[in-house]
């Protein structure tokens, strides 16, 4: 793959943000390229990394034909991971979706583990392990978050060195296969064991139907990267715009990172990524506890890629569910200034998403699964699951 070469990054503390690379050639063997500005990482390192990165495919009631083809256009070097929180009655959208996936076993032999978010037995693991604050009852909440916390465990008990996730409502299965490749991209340019993969769109069209627009699916992302942008202005005292994947759904990090990462409570999870990695890496708060993260410092790289991202409209109160959850994940950093605030607070108000006296919400953040015992997690959860399908190869 040629991307353009890393060569402007910001820094914040131990954080390096890389400016977004676009992608200039998607399949490039070795050979040298003859140019400073352009990286080459070739077709085998790619290859070869794609064994090491399981992806998790986050799914609730999506289309069968769209989960179809984006299994279908993950390499298939990559380990799977489904987790559903799909309904199981009326219809048993589940079972539609365990049926598609043993049938894509039958035919294609990928190594694959599926659960249900909401099956008992997965909170029953999560019990034994002390990890509570993951649960609603006696199940696991629902939310995009704690099912992406679900995926980078059972990556782990899998052994992967890197795990990225891609979602189910994506209309191109090409760009899904292209995701996944320039994660590994992006992991062969780190110079770090802590290292983020976050990617970006040069058209987000938006189907409905009467037509395409490529307008109004940019408007999540175009809020909470001015105000994260605002955020490492105040809080490092030099303006920027070099985030642009402030709602990165499509990311992917080390298993090393992971590991330290408190995660957030559904569509907050990837917003709060970064703002945690600010406070945490940005400042020189945790160095004896965070000794090996601050001296290999977290790069953070953002690509642009060259499909188009074509998905699922969920409607407007989603949107506006969105904006206040990543909103509120920078209102309440402990990094936001007074007048970062009121400038948020009167966007929300201008646009009528909150009432005179209300904030955006606070995130609900779980703690960092580096402390989880893996193994006895996933004997609980071989033991206590009723929906878990482990197909190896
Ligand atoms: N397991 C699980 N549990 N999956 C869920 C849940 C849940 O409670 N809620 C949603 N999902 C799945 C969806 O089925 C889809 O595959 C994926 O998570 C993303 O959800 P969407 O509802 O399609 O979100 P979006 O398209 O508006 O936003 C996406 O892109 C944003 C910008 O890149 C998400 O990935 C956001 O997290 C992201 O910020
Ligand atoms: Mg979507």
């Amino acid at each position: 793959m040629l991307l353009e070469a890393p060569v402007y990054k910001e820094l914040f503390g131990a954080v390096e943000i890389y400016e977004v690379l676009k992608v200039i050639k998607l399949d490039s063997q070795t050979r040298e390229v003859g140019s400073l500005t352009v990286k080459n990482v070739p077709r085998e390192d790619i290859y070869k990394t794609l064994e090491d990165i399981a992806v998790v495919v986050p799914m609730k009631n999506e289309k069968l034909q769209l989960v179809d083809g984006v299994l279908k256009a993950i390499p298939h070097q990559c380990p799977i991971i489904i987790v559903s929180n799909s309904k199981r009655e009326g219809p048993n959208v589940f079972k539609q979706e365990v049926d598609l996936v043993k049938h894509f076993y039958s035919l294609t032999k990928s190594r694959i583990v599926m659960v249900h978010q909401r099956d008992p037995g997965i909170g029953e693991a999560f019990r034994e392990v002390g990890y509570t604050d993951i649960l609603d009852g006696e199940s696991v909440r629902s939310g995009k978050g704690e099912g992406m916390i679900i995926g980078v465990l059972l990556a782990k008990a899998l052994g992967a060195k890197y795990v990225g996730f891609v979602d189910a409502d994506n209309y191109i299965p090409g760009s899904v296969n292209e995701y996944v490749k320039d994660y590994a991209a992006g992991f062969l340019m780190s110079e770090s064991d802590y290292s983020m993969v976050r990617l970006s769109w040069r058209h987000k069209p938006k189907v409905s139907t009467r037509g395409l627009y490529f307008r109004k699916w940019g408007r999540v992302s175009e809020i909470t990267n001015r105000y994260m942008n605002a955020l490492f202005g105040v809080a490092t005292g030099f303006e920027t715009s070099i985030i642009v994947t402030g709602n990165a759904g499509e990311h992917a990090m080390s298993m090393k990172l992971a590991d330290v990462m408190p995660f957030s409570t559904g569509y907050s999870i990837e917003p709060y990524e970064l703002v945690y990695l600010f406070e945490t890496f940005g400042q020189w708060k945790e160095r004896e506890k965070f000794k090996e993260v601050y001296d290999q410092g977290v790069e953070v790289f953002q690509i642009e890629t060259l499909n188009p991202h074509l998905h699922e409209d969920k409607g407007q109160e989603h949107v506006r569910d969105m904006i206040l959850s990543s909103l509120g994940t920078i209102y309440h950093s402990e990094l936001a200034t007074e007048s970062l605030r009121n400038a948020i607070l009167e966007d929300l108000r201008i646009h009528s998403l909150i009432g005179e006296k209300e904030e955006p919400p606070k995130p609900k953040v779980m703690p960092s699964i580096g402390e989880v015992d893996v193994e006895r997690w996933m004997k609980a959860v071989e033991s206590e699951s009723d929906t878990l399908l482990k197909f190896e190869v």
